[in-house]
This record gives C-alpha cells, sequence and structure tokens, in this order.
C-alpha cells in the first residue's frame, strides 16, 4: 500500500463500503496534507458542536473567515447551495478546501440533473484552484459528470458488485490477485498514484488562462 498522497486543488475521491475507512483516512492522513486553504466541510454525522444546519449560516461564517466551517446536513437543499458558495468564494488570494461526506446521498445524478451548475464546478473546480474531496460508499451513484472530474480516487473495501466492476475497470492491473472486497480496514488502492512533487507544484502552476 502505498502512501497516500492528496491534490490540494480538484476533486478527489475516496470509495468504499461502510465502515471501510473513508472517514478515517480523509480525517488522518488526507486533509492533513493540505494547509491555508479554508476548510468547508459537508458531513451529516459531522460531531462538531459548531456545526450548522443550514447552507446560509455556513455560508456566512465561510465569508466572515472562519478558517473551518462544517455543514451538518444531507440534504441537497442544503449541501449543494454550500458547495456553490465554497466553489464562488474560492481564489488565489483564499484558496478552499472542500469535503463532501457521505455525498452519494447529494451528488448523485438527480442532484446534477436538477442543479446543473454542479457539472460546471466540477470541471472548474481544478483551474479554479478548489480542492474537493467527495467520500461515498457506493461510486456507481455518484454522478458520473462529477466522478469522472476525479484526479486521483482512493479505493478501499467494497461490497457491491456495480461498485466491484467499476473498480476493476479503473484500477485494472494493479488490483492483481487482491480481492477488493477483502481489504482490511484503512486498506486502499489509490489510482492513479500522486507523488509528493506533483502536489506541491500544483500550487506554483501558472492561473489558467481564462477568466477565473
Ligand atoms: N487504518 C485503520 N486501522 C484500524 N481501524 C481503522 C482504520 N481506519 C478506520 N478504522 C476504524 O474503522 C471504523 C470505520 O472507519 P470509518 O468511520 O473511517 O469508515 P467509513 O468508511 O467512513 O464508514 P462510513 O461509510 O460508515 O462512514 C472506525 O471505528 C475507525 O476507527
Ligand atoms: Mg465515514
Amino acid at each position: 500500500m502505498s502512501k497516500p498522497i492528496i491534490f490540494p486543488t480538484g476533486i478527489t475521491c475516496v470509495f468504499g463500503s461502510s465502515g471501510s475507512g473513508k472517514s478515517t483516512l480523509t480525517r488522518d492522513k488526507l486533509l492533513p496534507q493540505i494547509n491555508g486553504p479554508q476548510m468547508i466541510v459537508i458531513d451529516p454525522t459531522h460531531p462538531d458542536p459548531n456545526a450548522h444546519t443550514s447552507a446560509r449560516d455556513a455560508a456566512s461564517a465561510m465569508y466572515e473567515g472562519q478558517r473551518k466551517v462544517v455543514l451538518r446536513s444531507m440534504d441537497p437543499e442544503q449541501a449543494v447551495p454550500l458547495i456553490y458558495a465554497a466553489w464562488a468564494r474560492c481564489c488565489k488570494d483564499n484558496p478552499v478546501y472542500l469535503v463532501c461526506d457521505e455525498a452519494s446521498e447529494y451528488l448523485d445524478h438527480a442532484a446534477t440533473q436538477k442543479y446543473k451548475s454542479l457539472q460546471t464546478i466540477a470541471q472548474t473546480a481544478r483551474h479554479k484552484r478548489l480542492g474537493w474531496a467527495i467520500l461515498s460508499q457506493s461510486a456507481v451513484n455518484i454522478a458520473p459528470k462529477i466522478r469522472k472530474q476525479s484526479r486521483s480516487t482512493f479505493w478501499m473495501r467494497m461490497q457491491d458488485h456495480l461498485d466491484i466492476k467499476l473498480a476493476k475497470e479503473r484500477i485494472g492491473h494493479k488490483l492483481g490477485a487482491q480481492s477488493i472486497d477483502d481489504f482490511t480496514t484503512g486498506q486502499f488502492i489509490q489510482h492513479p498514484t500522486v507523488t509528493p512533487s506533483e502536489a506541491t507544484n500544483d500550487w506554483q502552476r501558472p492561473a489558467s488562462a481564462g477568466s477565473y
């Protein structure tokens, strides 16, 4: 198992069945690599006593400059407006890292049908330097229009046969003789892998041409 390395901008996905270790990996190994950006977390089970329950309150805290803002909700009508606000807020002088846990509840195909801006956000996150971690028990339930923008994905233990099929298609030969339904808690395959210098240089990249 290689060392997990996360890009500070663009989409990173973490997929695995319940209890496979997604939230722990993200909290303990991935997010500590993100230094500087304002952190916006959407997580229906987040224990933070100061967590907000409405997008309006969470967005206000974000604009007031609170370094870490938590929205405890999985209601798409709260989660999606905050995703939009984080994307709009993110700029060179105020980079934002967004974490969406239990994301299949609000980033599924129906959400991208209803909230068309989600596709634009997914497509432009990297160029706008928005970092975005998407955690889900199901890979196939995350809207393909969002999932396919992932720069690197952590595949953890999976049980659903459609998820396993997708994982095999994506990971291919890297799985070797390993079977993803037997992974221990915390075990993952990152694909494609990211080198430390690639992750560091992500910040130094010149701003892309265009209107961002
Ligand atoms: N690398 C690890 N080694 C040992 N135990 C771990 C490891 N990672 C996570 N755990 C434990 O496994 C349990 C499940 O972990 P975690 O909550 O991160 O899973 P999850 O994939 O986010 O689950 P859910 O989809 O239900 O939110 C927790 O009790 C956690 O402490
Ligand atoms: Mg979790």
